[in-house]
């Protein structure tokens, strides 16, 4: 008999059901209810994994309390959500995407990985990776944006960095790609609502991105605490059985969202906890997070009939050969055991900084205020985000320690030390007082530049932070406005964790940069572009709406019967705005210039089992040396079923000296050219595809060919 085995024919009901109870530490508080005492409940076998603890010292006390004390000696599967970074912190997740990088989204997953694992963490419930198309939601912060192919990749990279070669190495953390599925969709974007979607859309939209996580081996997966069409994830066992476990082939855990099995009791499809207990057990929920309803449930729902000892083993099972995988049954102690390089603390702030200033999005640039003059000697730093460490870190800060942050001011200090910059916020965040504008009009007034730094504070986006306007928060837009009216160049800076819809600001400001929460080297990221050091590299993984009306908005939408026609009244558009998003999808400037040609597609016909060559020239017509990002899309004008305007299927960077040109190229399989047909499956069907090469989504600017599918 193997460990496992024996393991579980030496397990009482009681200890079997430990292993599928997640208790929360107090360090943290991450969701509601109360917390339970955790010493007694480690000894008595009663508790088989915690979340929220971190820290050498926390961690092994409490690990030697399983290990020594506790009948069998299982040790503790350890969870913290370490989503973007964990002592040093990386931008949050959106940002991050706007990389569109999968080697640094994969190095930044491991340098949390690594510093997760000094602090004794074995577990992360990361990679998030719902696709969103509602910036009302706050957790499109942690979103990879609205792209199911990009959320494929970020599933991959992401996996791969926290995982690393081998999951019991002592550097590794299991990662959760959570929340399956369709969160993303909430009704409104409005936190926990139900979600309605099709069969069609998750297979298209919502799936892929679980399926890429389970190629990659992910350990674990969380699904949603919402419902979809009816039927609560967290007990949706078509979904984990049927399609995780079976076609995905999925082999890890499944752990539930926090305290998701209680209120199985809110969705009215459970009556009690037993009850609550025994449907998410047996729809596949191996462990359940903080709500106690299997330790209170289990046993009696064995007794009424409603679930099975077999049922029960199987997730034990798989709970225990994830701690096995881990390596915690040789060494539960192996995490933390070796103390970091020297060096690596410098080589994890070297990779923030560059991941932030990627990160950064240059919105707008009107008459090329960026980057600034060298010339200038004094600058006035406005708004309530300039000097704000703490909002810096974004929504999950994990171990990230606020005095660690470099704030816009800070950066923009260090950066030019010859220039003098002043400083008032004018306004608070979200406070109702204008009592610091005039200060701030008047150090406008005897500037040569103003930076205003604007925007949402890091809780008004993240978990439970949904909003329904998504303008600026208390008085800036009053602040804002009146900086504008002085007449002087005034370059914004917007710190948020969701696209905000502000025209007013678009159409007044200077330049524009979408700086999101960019960690601990934001304020220096900032001022890398700002000054030019750095060339803007990141484009939007979101389409920027204009108004909050025209959510959801995404670039993959199916073609309408009446498509939009500017002035044509019976088309699909607003009688009060265009339906055209303000910046779209794959939107980003940079101070270089790039010019798209000479687009080749072959061969010009094919058959399954071959590929696409697609390739076009880049050239940098600017004077500056740059880097420029390449989308290909395809689009399949006719097919059985309707198929989205534009559909991303590649990315390419080329790095251009001033005046360069470059050839890039890419090899599509035509499998990617399948579709989910009308019976559900995928299918590939013969004709013309439409292959098109763009800086964005928008088509002006494309390069654009087609290709012939013969089967
Ligand atoms: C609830 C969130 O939905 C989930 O993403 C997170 O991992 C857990 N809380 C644990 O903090």
């Amino acid at each position: 008999m193997g460990r496992i085995d024996t393991l579980l024919a030496s397990m009482t009901l009681e200890e079997k059901i430990g292993q599928l109870n997640m208790v929360a530490s107090s360090r943290v508080i991450t969701g509601p209810g109360e917390l339970r005492d955790l010493e007694d409940g480690i000894r008595g076998g009663r508790i088989g994994s915690l979340l929220n603890l971190w820290g050498l010292e926390e961690t092994r006390a409490v690990q030697r309390l399983a290990v020594e004390e506790s009948r069998l000696g299982v040790p503790l599967l350890m969870g913290l959500d370490v989503i973007h970074g964990h002592r040093t912190i990386f931008p949050v997740c959106l940002a991050e995407a706007c990389l569109f990088a999968p080697d640094l989204w994969e190095k930044t997953a491991r340098a949390a990985a690594e510093e997760a694992t000094e602090d004794g963490v074995a577990l992360t419930f990361a990679p998030m990776l719902d696709v969103a198309r509602d910036p009302r939601w706050g957790r499109i912060i942690e979103s990879p944006g609205e792209d199911p192919w990009v959320a494929c990749q970020m599933a991959a990279a992401k996996t791969r960095g926290f995982q690393g070669q081998d999951l019991a190495a002592q550097d590794s953390i299991a990662a959760t790609a959570k929340h399956l599925c369709a969160y993303g969709a909430v009704t409104a974007g409005r936190e926990y609502a139900s979600a309605d979607v099709s069969e069609r859309t998750l297979r298209e939209l919502y799936l892929p991105p679980f399926a890429a996580a389970v190629h990659a081996r992910v350990a674990a997966i969380m699904p949603a605490f919402i419902d979809v069409a009816g039927v609560a994830m967290t007990v949706n066992g078509n979904l984990m059985q049927g399609w995780l476990r079976g076609a995905a082939g999925f082999d890890g855990v499944v752990i539930s969202d926090y305290n998701a099995v209680a209120e199985l009791l809110h969705h009215g499809v459970a009556s009690d906890l037993v009850e609550a207990a025994a449907l998410a057990l047996n729809a596949g929920v191996d462990i359940d997070m903080t709500s106690n309803a299997y330790v209170q449930g289990l046993a009696e729902a064995l007794k009424r009939g409603l679930t099975t000892i077999a049922a029960i083993d199987a997730s034990v099972r798989r709970v225990l050969a994830l701690k096995e995988r881990l390596g915690l049954f040789d060494d539960p102690y192996r995490r933390g055991s070796a103390s970091a390089p020297a060096g690596r603390a410098a080589e994890r702030q070297t990779l923030a900084r560059e991941a932030a200033r990627r990160a950064i999005v240059l919105l707008s640039n009107r008459g090329q205020a960026l980057p600034l003059s060298p010339e200038i000697r004094r600058i006035a730093v406005i708004g309530p985000l300039a000097d704000a460490r703490g909002e810096m870190l974004g929504s999950w800060a994990s171990a990230g320690r606020p005095e660690d942050a470099v704030s816009i001011l800070e950066g923009l200090r260090s950066a030019l030390p010859n220039c003098r910059i002043d400083h008032v916020p004018g306004v608070d965040i979200a406070g109702e007082s204008t009592d610091g504008m005039p200060a701030a009009l008047g150090l406008c007034a005897e500037a040569e530049v103003v930076v205003l730094c604007l925007g949402e504070a890091a809780a008004m986006s993240g978990e439970a932070a949904s909003r329904v306007d998504l303008g600026l928060p208390g008085r800036q837009r009053a602040l804002a406005e009146a900086v504008l009216d002085l007449g002087k160049p005034v370059v914004v800076t917007l710190s948020s964790g969701r696209p905000l819809t502000l025209p007013w600001l678009f159409e007044r400001a200077d330049a524009v940069l979408a700086t999101w929460f960019l960690g601990h080297e934001a304020g220096h990221a900032v001022a890398d572009v700002v000054t030019g050091a750095f060339n803007p590299t990141g484009r939007l993984p979101v389409s920027w709406p204009r108004h909050v009306g025209q959510i959801p908005i995404f670039y993959n939408e199916l073609p309408a019967g009446r498509p939009y026609a500017p002035g044509v009244h019976y088309t699909s558009t607003y009688l009060d705005s265009p339906p055209t998003p303000q910046f779209p999808f794959g939107h980003g400037l940079s101070y270089s210039r790039f010019a798209l040609s000479d687009l080749s597609c072959e061969p010009a016909r094919l058959k399954p089992g071959d590929s696409i060559d697609v390739s076009a020239a880049v050239h940098n017509e600017a004077g500056v040396d740059g880097e420029a990002t390449l989308f290909l899309f395809v689009r399949d004008p006719v097919a059985s079923v309707a198929r989205p305007l534009l559909e991303l299927k590649g990315i390419q960077k080329a790095v251009l000296k001033a005046g360069e040109r470059k050839t890039v190229t890419w090899r599509l399989p035509v499998e990617e050219l399948a579709f989910v047909g009308q019976g559900l499956e995928p299918i590939l069907e013969p004709g013309r595809v439409e292959i098109h090469v763009g800086q964005s989504a928008d088509p002006e600017g494309f390069v654009s060919g087609a290709v012939e599918l013969v089967l």
